[in-house]
């Protein structure tokens, strides 16, 4: 069989590339995001969400089964991405409160100032293409006093760990839509002007390179 010229060969890569973003993709963030030792972490944090929510990079829904419904008013669930909500309409039925999708990034919240009691995002941070415009939209967003609740990985403490996600960082991007395996947590808080009102740190089981976990909620600074 005669080898495509280069051209072509990096056309097929990219059109390959595009259906396994559009195709595949959605469905391994499904599978990966459903694991165990995420659901722990999630019924760890989301039941402190209260009010009106939003629910940044809300992916297939896997935090929907872990609100308490009795606080939650309601739950604005925003990803770009519409194949992921087509994965979570389903986890959204006959929760007991209004769900409303938003397809938009994080860097651009379609909400008027001071909506929200509670922000929550869950290993969302890792796959926005900037985090700090994000963080500024949510301190927009977040009503005075408003809490943002945080459950990311990120950024080892190790060094020989820490050289694994930046050796890895670029295919792992690119497989796992835009995912950053060392983006640090505590310091995109920092700088986006959120006070840490609690952190818990530690690797979850799994791989080590992409298991070091931040669970905790913050609020911003006046
Ligand atoms: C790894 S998934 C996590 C999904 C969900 N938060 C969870 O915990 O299961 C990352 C999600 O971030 C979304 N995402 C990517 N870029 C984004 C952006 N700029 N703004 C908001 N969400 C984004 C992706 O579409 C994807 O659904």
């Amino acid at each position: 069989m005669p080898v495509p010229a280069r051209p072509q060969r990096w056309a097929i890569i990219r059109s390959t590339m595009g259906l396994y973003s559009r195709l595949v993709l959605p469905h391994v963030i499904d599978l990966v995001c459903g694991m165990e030792n995420h659901a722990r972490q999630r019924a760890r944090l989301v039941p402190a969400a209260e009010g009106r929510v939003l629910e940044i990079g809300s992916g297939s829904g896997h935090n929907f089964g872990h609100y308490r419904t009795e606080r939650i008013r309601h739950l604005w669930a925003l990803d770009p991405a519409e194949a992921m909500h087509r994965l979570a309409r389903p986890r959204a039925a006959g929760l007991g409160f209004p769900v409303e999708f938003l397809a938009a990034p994080a860097e651009a919240i379609p909400l008027e100032r001071a909506s929200a009691d509670t922000v929550l995002v869950t290993y969302s941070l890792c796959s926005v293409a900037e985090p700090l415009a994000a963080l500024a939209e949510v301190r927009r967003v977040l009503k005075p006093g408003g809490t943002l609740l945080f459950c990311e990985h990120g950024a080892a403490p190790d060094q020989s760990v820490r050289r694994w996600q930046q050796r890895l960082n670029p295919a792992w991007r690119r497989l796992g839509g835009g995912c950053h395996l060392d983006r640090d947590v505590p310091a995109l808080l920092r700088a986006a002007g959120f006070s840490a009102r609690e952190m818990q740190v530690g690797y979850l089981s799994g791989l080590r390179f992409a298991s070091f976990n931040y669970l905790g909620s913050a609020r911003p600074l006046p």
